[in-house]
């Protein structure tokens, strides 16, 4: 069995992770082949955006393969983990808008995954949890780092530190997530997020994802210069054109990313 289905629609390229039996855990196999997915997709053109789920109904992905991880000698923990944490970053960085579209419960390198996109969308009734400390290990691929970000320091110390499941309606509350969707809804509101960012210039998604990424938690004055370095780069793009001209003459732009 394929451990990593991808599939283009239009614009789209949807990435499911595909190991159901093993509740889609991220294999080392898997994590390369996420990371390589990563830098490919990076320079397509003909995709706008990237959706990454998970095969099953019950759970996205259930973390590190921690069976797996069990079998590996010491002296290849190092590479074994950079392999988690790299795929994870390589997500993280990509310049492209992602949506991770949650079919169900994400635990830890799951949850890290789901963080390092842009958009989480999740199955009401499922859970989430960075559980590490309850495994003997801690978050690795982003979680300490990219949670407090998005919840705050205090959300997320009872979430890390206490590796609680929380439910999906809870995420919703504090911020983890952008939406609770029923269990069948989960694809047409991941299209619906789709048919708006199909509305939108790519390359000024790019570069307002960019100032987002690099201007955080920098101060106000140098992420105010961060996001004039990124502005600019629209202000002189075919887009703007397009998007001025097409508002002056009543129809909607056809943007092409440059
Ligand atoms: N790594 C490897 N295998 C895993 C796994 C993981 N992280 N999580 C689940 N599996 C395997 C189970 O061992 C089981 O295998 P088996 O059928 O050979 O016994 C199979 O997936 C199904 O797991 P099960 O627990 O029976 O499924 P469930 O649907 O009842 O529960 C979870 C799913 C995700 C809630 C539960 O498996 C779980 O809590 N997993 C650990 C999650 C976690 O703490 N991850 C953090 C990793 S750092």
């Amino acid at each position: 069995m394929v451990d990593v289905l991808v599939e283009q629609l239009a614009g789209t390229v949807w990435i499911t992770l595909n190991r159901p039996d093993a509740r889609n855990a991220l294999s080392r196999d898997v994590n390369l082949q996420l990371q390589d997915l990563a830098t490919e997709l990076e320079d397509r053109e003909d995709v706008r955006a990237i959706v990454i789920t998970g095969a099953g109904d019950k759970v996205f992905c259930a973390g590190a393969d921690l069976k797996e991880r069990r079998g590996v000698p010491a002296n290849e923990t190092g590479p074994y983990i950079n392999a988690i944490s790299g795929a994870i970053n390589a997500w993280a960085d990509s310049r492209k808008p992602t949506i991770c579209a949650m079919n169900g419960s994400a635990f830890g390198g799951g949850l890290e995954l789901a963080l390092a996109c842009d958009f989480r969308i999740i199955v009401e009734g499922a859970e989430v949890g960075l559980t590490e400390v309850k495994l003997g290990i801690m978050p690795g691929a982003g979680g300490t780092q990219r949670l407090p970000r998005l919840i705050g320091e205090a959300r997320a110390k009872e979430l890390i530190l206490l590796g609680r499941r929380i439910s999906a309606a809870r995420a919703y509350e504090i911020g983890l997530v952008n939406q609770v969707v029923a269990r069948g809804g989960l694809r047409a509101a991941v299209e619906a997020v789709l048919a708006e960012l199909a509305t939108c210039a790519p390359l000024s998604l790019r570069c307002a994802k960019a100032a987002i990424e690099r201007g955080y938690g920098k101060p106000l004055t140098e992420g105010l210069d961060i996001e004039r370095e990124c502005y600019d780069v629209t202000l002189y793009s075919d887009d703007r054109d397009e998007g001025l001209a097409a508002f002056a003459e009543g129809r909607p732009p056809q943007y092409r990313g440059r």
